[in-house]
């Protein structure tokens, strides 16, 4: 990991390419709380936003990028596939729309939303196209389990860049995290801090008191201390902050194992392990 300033410290992905460890999440971000988030974001130093054709936001993500001030070259924004878009014309269809919603003539990370049942290999190969054409600088998935990883052995040329995943320490998916890490393939963590429905864990705030931070925050820390991205959401600009200030403590080894022991295995989103 290296450091930038005030920023998120970036990984660098399996094409050299470099990724904020932090982003700004904007599922269920709508209108004006959009365009503000991310205005909000990319002034407290978030230089990786998270967007999706299904979420109905690329616009207002666009119009905050575009209110910022911020050069579009200083942004690292992803965008993901949806499920009815599956298929090899309908994908290149589909980037179209997602770059001229975002304004943009390039995308930082394209990725597959959800491994739907068919047409996994002629969509992959559009994105393989997209990316060779430079429309993409980094292509990957999302929700893919270690079954529809190994399957991409069978069709695909290019290896994905980034796995977007459920991720926090109540689902601590250590198998597909470490076939990942293996493969070269970056862990991006969705749902870092469990939706906010975990704030009250004892454990966490235990360890987070020892460090003077909330239960948010050590979450994240977590996730961005096993080498994973995270992308937590927020509309409030003091958490959206304070989702970034993470890069000035350290979890122990002990910490991070309790952290770990509080796995359930239990999905708050849906449980791709059941497709196909
Ligand atoms: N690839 C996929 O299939 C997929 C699926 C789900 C999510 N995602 C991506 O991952 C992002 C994050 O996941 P998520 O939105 O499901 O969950 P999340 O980031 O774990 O949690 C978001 C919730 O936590 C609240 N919150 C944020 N920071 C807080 C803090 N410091 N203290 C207290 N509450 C806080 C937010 O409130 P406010 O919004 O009211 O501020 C919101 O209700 C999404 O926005 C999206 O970009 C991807």
């Amino acid at each position: 990991m290296s450091l930038d300033g005030n920023r998120a410290p970036t990984v660098r992905l399996n094409n050299g390419l470099e990724m904020p460890t932090i982003g700004l999440g904007t599922y269920r971000s709508r209108g004006e709380d959009c365009v503000r988030a991310v205005r909000w974001a990319l002034a407290e130093g978030y230089r990786l936003i998270d967007t999706s054709l299904a979420y109905w936001n690329e616009e207002g993500v666009a119009q905050g990028i575009q209110e910022s001030g911020v050069p579009r070259g200083e942004i690292f924004i992803t965008s993901k596939l949806e499920n009815d878009d599956h298929g090899y014309d309908s994908t290149l269809r589909a980037m179209e729309r997602t770059l001229s919603n975002l304004r943009t003539d390039y995308l930082d990370l394209y990725l597959i939303h959800w491994p739907v049942s068919q047409l996994r290999d002629d969509t992959w190969r559009a994105m393989e196209e997209v990316y060779r054409e430079g429309k993409a600088r980094a292509i990957g998935v999302s929700n893919y389990t270690v079954r529809h990883l190994e399957e991409m052995g069978n069709y695909g040329e290019v290896t994905p860049a980034v796995n977007q995943c459920e991720f926090h320490p109540f689902l601590y998916q250590r198998e597909l995290l470490d076939y990942c890490r293996e493969r070269g393939i970056q862990f991006e963590c969705y749902s870092p801090i469990a939706k906010a429905r975990r704030l009250d864990d004892s454990t966490l705030n235990e360890i987070g008191r020892a460090h003077g931070r909330t239960a948010a925050q050590v979450m994240l820390r977590w996730e961005t201390q096993l080498g994973c991205v995270a992308i937590p959401k927020s509309v409030h600009r003091d958490w959206i902050a304070e989702n970034i200030s993470i890069f000035d403590f350290e979890l122990s080894t002990e910490e991070m194992e309790r952290i770990g022991a509080l796995d359930e295995d239990r999905h708050l989103d849906w449980d791709p392990r059941s497709v196909e």
